[in-house]
């Protein structure tokens, strides 16, 4: 009797927990992920701002032969692979089918090794003693939850592994398409800091690493700031 109401706890705790993972990470607007996927590499400004971005993360966060990485929100890996070809093992983590599927096809044609692609929702994402290095770009404003999402990510990273987290800082609202709902607009330091203390992070530090430039009707460009934060579980 007491095992049976035991068990019966223990279930409703695993489906309390799996409710509070889905409500946190729960995917937005993938079907336009979906949509993009096939020609999100066409664009080389996004190319050369995910190699800029890996120089500065290996910079700060130095990768060895087989460290575990975890690439959040990959999308079709234009940062993560960096850390595949520093000989890391990587998992890439996306919601969009269609964004695995170009990362998928893109590493199996380059034949490289060491790397896994995953659902957001897959129970495998975490790893026995934790991923030295997450990862991510551009996806914390996607997610419905950010500061829940940091705490997510801060249980997955091993004891003294690091975040490194790229996106938009504070921006009016012009950076995505009008009408684009459920995004948020970027992100302040002083919230960022107060989310990695809260998930027990250490180390913080935040910096302005570059520029996102979108052209205008008018033929001029303008820029959006993004910050990189890295912290330590
Ligand atoms: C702007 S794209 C960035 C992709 C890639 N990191 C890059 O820099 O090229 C945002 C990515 O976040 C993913 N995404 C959307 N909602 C998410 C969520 N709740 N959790 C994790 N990733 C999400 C999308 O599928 C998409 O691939």
């Amino acid at each position: 009797m007491i095992q049976r109401a035991s068990h019966r706890e223990n279930f409703a705790h695993d489906m309390e927990r799996d409710r509070s993972f889905r409500s946190i990470l729960c995917p937005m607007n993938i079907p336009d992920f979906d949509d993009e996927a096939a020609t999100w590499d066409d664009d080389p400004r996004k190319v050369q701002r995910a190699a800029d971005i890996a120089r500065r993360i290996l910079s700060l966060c130095p990768c060895s032969s087989g460290d575990r990485v975890l690439d959040f929100g990959a999308g079709t890996g234009l940062l993560g692979t960096h850390f595949v070809e520093a000989g890391a093992e990587v998992t890439f983590v996306d919601p969009s089918a269609g964004m695995r599927a170009q990362l998928e096809a893109k590493l199996r044609a380059r034949s490289a090794e060491g790397w896994r692609s995953l659902d957001l929702e897959d129970p495998q994402i975490a790893v026995p003693g934790g991923y030295d290095l997450i990862v991510s770009l551009m996806a914390l404003h996607h997610v419905p939850d950010p500061g829940a999402t940091i705490a997510q990510l801060s249980q997955w990273l091993a004891p003294g592994g690091s975040l490194a987290l790229c996106d938009l800082e504070p921006e009016d609202g012009s950076f995505h398409d009008p009408g684009t709902t459920g995004v948020h607009h970027g992100f302040s330091p002083e919230q960022l800091r107060k989310w990695c203390e809260a998930a027990g992070l250490s180390g913080f530090r935040c910096e302005t690493v570059h520029a996102v430039e979108h052209d205008q009707d008018d033929g001029g460009v303008r820029r959006y700031p993004l910050f990189l934060v890295v912290a330590k579980g």
